[in-house]
């Protein structure tokens, strides 16, 4: 393999259909980074990292069947392929696999964890924010050290370009402090320190009924995100229904008109102009105006998307499942050599 070609890794959790916040933060760069002649792609269905509360929570809900909880993710793990292939990942051009199918991410996490103090683990936000609200007894072990399992995704291809959303940026600084440490450890430079790389404009694009939390698959209120499964109806409604103010003009002031600035962000990272030439184009507008004209847009850019995903879920299923057997291939070798590597330098009985 040529040396030269810079490595992308990300991942997405099959934990939902993929939304708007999803495409515009992360799955776009992936298709940009993909089209670059110079780079080698890795993208993956972070299923294992989906599974983290699985379990405790549906054991709660008195569904302790393991099966029920796999098949569901199994099914999620399809879907957000078809997703990613609508979105325009390339399996030409990139290795698209299921994370839990290469056993040396667990492997190579277990060899992290032991030399990854819990005092940075306790500084994460995600995992603060995520069981804040919980039980503690129903917060897994998996949940507390799901970012070392991202720095094994992440340092078992060699990663040294991973584009991700804003929320993940703590979890590759983490990263980069384990690969110093273990290349300090190692006393050279096994695996590359890895950079994250976001679209700053549409790094934490917002849900439509709250312009202070950020647009995700889990959120309860089912208008706050835009799936990318979606049709007409659906793009109406919710544009409609989003959150705005009564100030009826369209001005950007994320500070004080946070959904009303999502809003015109979203159009414009949608039409690929700025937030300017967007404000140009709505200076007379009412929200009403505007909300027309974002819907007419997100029908041309987002229904083609959704009809293609739909597509290859009902149609095309054996398709997908056969690129992601594909990806395993390419995937598992890569993943199987480095650890070796890993393992050899850390002096592993062999
Ligand atoms: P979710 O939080 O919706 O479950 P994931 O955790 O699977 O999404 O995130 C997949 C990728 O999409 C990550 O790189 C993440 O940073 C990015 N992402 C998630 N939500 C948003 C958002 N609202 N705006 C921009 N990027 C996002
Ligand atoms: N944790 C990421 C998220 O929730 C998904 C992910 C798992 C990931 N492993 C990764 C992203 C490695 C980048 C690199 O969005």
């Amino acid at each position: 393999m040529n040396t030269k070609l810079k490595r992308v890794v990300s991942g997405i959790q099959p934990s939902g259909i993929l939304h708007l916040g999803n495409y515009l933060g992360a799955v776009k760069n992936w298709t940009k980074l993909q089209d670059d002649p110079n780079s080698k792609c890795f993208f993956f269905i972070a299923d294992n990292h989906s599974a983290t509360n699985k379990f405790l929570e549906n054991l709660s809900k008195e569904k302790e069947d393991a099966n029920e909880v796999y098949s569901d993710l199994n099914n999620m793990v399809i879907q957000t392929t078809a997703c990613l292939l609508a979105c325009g990942v390339n399996p030409k051009r990139a290795t698209i696999f299921s994370q839990s199918n290469i056993l040396a991410h667990s492997e190579l996490m277990w060899i992290l964890s032991c030399m990854t103090p819990m005092s940075w683990l306790n500084k994460m936000i995600q995992f603060k924010e995520k069981s804040k609200n919980k039980d503690k007894e129903l917060s897994s072990t998996g949940l507390y050290t799901y970012p070392i399992l991202m720095a094994a995704d992440i340092m078992i291809y060699k990663g040294e370009i991973v584009p991700v959303g804003e929320d993940q940026i703590q979890h590759i600084e983490l990263t980069r402090d384990i690969v110093i440490r273990l290349n300090k450890i190692c006393k050279k430079e096994v695996i590359p320190p890895p950079e994250y790389i976001i679209n700053k404009q549409a790094s934490r694009i917002m849900s439509l009924q709250n312009g202070l939390n950020k647009m995700s698959k889990s959120d309860k209120n089912t208008h706050s995100c835009l799936s990318l499964i979606t049709d007409e109806e659906d793009i109406k409604s919710k544009i409609l229904k989003a959150k705005t103010d009564s100030l009826g003009k369209i001005t950007y002031d994320v500070k004080n008109r946070p959904e009303v600035s999502n809003l015109i962000n979203i159009y414009s990272q949608i039409e690929g102009i700025t937030i300017e030439a967007t404000l140009l184009k709505y200076e007379n507008a009412s929200t009403y105006e505007f909300k027309q004209g974002l819907i007419k847009m997100l029908n041309e850019n987002v229904l083609p998307i959704s009809y293609k995903a739909k597509n290859l879920i009902e149609k095309d299923f054996d398709y997908v499942r056969d690129i992601l057997r594909e990806g395993k291939k390419i995937a598992l070798e890569e993943a199987n050599k480095n650890l070796a590597e890993i393992k050899d330098n850390l002096n592993y009985f062999v």
